[in-house]
C-alpha cells in the first residue's frame, strides 16, 4: 500500500489518498498544539503511541459492534482506514467536569457528573471550533436529523464502553472527544483517532493526569504519561 497525493494535514495528522478510492492511509505526526494552535510544540514518541493505541482501541470497539473507519496498521505511525467524509462536528462525552466547562460554567474540576454531559463543537479553527447544539448543526447542514440521532447514539455506547474498559485499567474516562465520519455508501463510522490527545485520562487512586493536559498546562513528565496510557491499554 502505497501514500499517494496528501489530501489534508491537520495538527496532529495527515491523510494521503491511496491507489484504492475507498481506503487512506493516515500518518500520525509527533507536533502537538493547543488552545487552537496557540501553544506549539512537539511530544517525543506521541505519533508512535497514538496510532498504536488507536489501533488497540478502535479494534476492541469493532468486537464490541461499534463501526469503525479503521481497516489495519501499516507502520508505526501509519495506518490504513475507510475512505470517509468527516462530519465537521467534534463530539465530545464529559464524565467527570475539566477543561473547558469549568471556564464556562464554573463547576468545580474534578466534579463527578450524575450523567454524562455531550457536546457537539463546530470543527472550524477559523472560528475557535465553537460550541453548538442540534439546532445549529441541523441549521448550517452539518448534519442531517437522522445523522445527528446515529451520531449520539453510537457517542453514549462508545462512553460507555470505553468507561469499563478504561476503569479496568485503573483509569477514570473523565472526557473524550470523537468524530464520524461517512463512507462512500453511506454508513456512518468512528473515526480519527482515541489517545492521550484527544481524552483525559486521570488515575482511579492519584488522580495523576495521563493526557495532553500536561502539555497544555506545562505539568512536565509529557512523554512519560503517553508511554504510560500505551502500558495500561496494551495490558
Ligand atoms: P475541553 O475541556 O477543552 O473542551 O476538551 C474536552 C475534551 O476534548 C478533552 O478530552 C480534550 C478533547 N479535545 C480535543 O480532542 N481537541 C480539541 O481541540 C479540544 C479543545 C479538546
Amino acid at each position: 500500500m502505497e501514500k499517494l497525493e496528501q489530501l489534508y494535514e491537520g495538527k496532529a495528522k495527515k491523510v494521503f489518498k491511496t491507489d484504492n478510492p475507498n481506503e487512506f492511509i493516515i500518518e500520525y505526526k509527533d507536533d502537538a498544539t493547543a488552545f487552537n494552535g496557540e501553544k506549539k510544540g512537539s511530544i517525543g514518541g506521541k505519533g508512535v503511541i497514538n496510532n498504536k493505541m488507536t489501533e488497540l482501541i478502535y479494534t476492541m470497539l469493532e468486537e464490541k459492534g461499534i463501526p469503525t473507519h479503521f481497516i489495519k496498521l501499516l507502520s508505526d505511525s501509519e495506518q490504513l482506514v475507510k475512505a470517509v467524509t468527516i462530519f465537521p462536528l467534534e463530539v465530545i462525552i464529559r464524565n467527570t467536569a475539566a477543561g473547558s466547562i469549568c471556564k464556562r460554567v464554573g463547576l468545580e474540576e474534578g466534579l463527578k457528573l450524575d450523567t454524562p454531559i455531550f457536546e457537539f463543537s463546530y470543527k472550524n479553527d477559523a472560528f475557535g471550533d465553537p460550541l453548538i447544539n442540534d439546532y445549529h448543526a441541523l441549521a448550517m447542514k452539518l448534519a442531517t436529523k437522522e445523522e445527528i440521532e446515529t451520531i449520539r447514539e453510537m457517542t453514549f455506547r462508545i462512553n460507555d464502553i470505553l468507561k469499563d474498559y478504561f476503569l479496568e485499567k485503573g483509569i477514570n474516562l473523565v472526557d473524550f472527544k470523537i468524530e464520524f465520519g461517512k463512507t462512500a455508501d453511506g454508513q456512518i463510522v468512528l473515526a480519527d483517532e482515541i489517545s492521550p490527545d484527544t481524552c483525559r485520562f486521570w488515575d482511579v487512586k492519584t488522580n495523576e493526569k495521563l493526557d495532553k493536559d500536561r502539555f497544555r498546562r506545562n505539568l512536565g513528565n509529557v512523554e512519560e504519561a503517553y508511554i504510560e496510557m500505551l502500558k495500561r491499554v496494551k495490558d
